[in-house]
């Protein structure tokens, strides 16, 4: 389940409820899958094949249909990161840097952990939510964020989108982040 990190106080808000509030005030849209559907070998397997790829978004169909239907996602895939991932260090460089897109950024994490460090309103700043498997979150468009692993350097996640170009991340320049 998410945990929110609020960086400029270091205080912590866990509990479903407590992180919907939390991310609904912010904007960000927070869900939660039923984790027990996946079959018990994907639950820790981070290097997937393309029919392992397909189980997953069939076991999950319903959902990200569902979920596509409210929110206009046209386009859906798995993306997979370990440390058996080329490149993964220069990977995680590129991602650890602000900036927006112009349209959200929808995962649904189905095994392992992440965390999107987000830019809240003023008087929060920025906070971190820590996602592990079942945790559904959107980002909205414009909002400044990255996204990167955690410890176990690990995850699998379910990706929605509205249009290939809403893929593109738009640097966003802010003095005042500390990492
Ligand atoms: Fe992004």
């Amino acid at each position: 389940m998410a945990e929110i990190r609020i960086r400029n106080t270091n205080e912590r808000i866990a509990g479903e409820d407590e992180v919907r509030a939390f991310l609904t005030k912010q904007n960000v849209l927070y869900e939660h899958w039923d984790t027990s559907k996946l079959p018990s070998e994907l639950h820790e397997k981070f290097v997937l094949s393309d029919d392992e790829k397909a189980q997953l978004l069939s076991t999950y169909d319903a959902e990200i249909r569902d979920l596509a239907g409210r929110r206009g996602y046209k386009v859906w895939d798995i993306v997979a990161l370990s440390e058996a991932t080329p490149n993964l260090p220069e990977l995680l460089k590129k991602f650890e840097q602000v900036h927006t897109h112009t349209e959200d950024e929808v995962r649904a994490i189905t095994a392992g952990r992440g965390i999107f460090i987000i830019k809240g309103d003023d008087e929060t700043g920025y906070f971190d939510v820590e996602l592990s498997a079942g945790d559904v979150i959107s980002v909205p468009e414009g909002q400044p964020h990255f996204f990167t692993l955690m410890e176990n350097k690990a995850i699998v996640a379910v990706r929605l989108f509205i249009e290939p170009a809403g893929w593109v991340a738009d640097p966003f320049e802010d003095p005042t982040f500390v990492k």
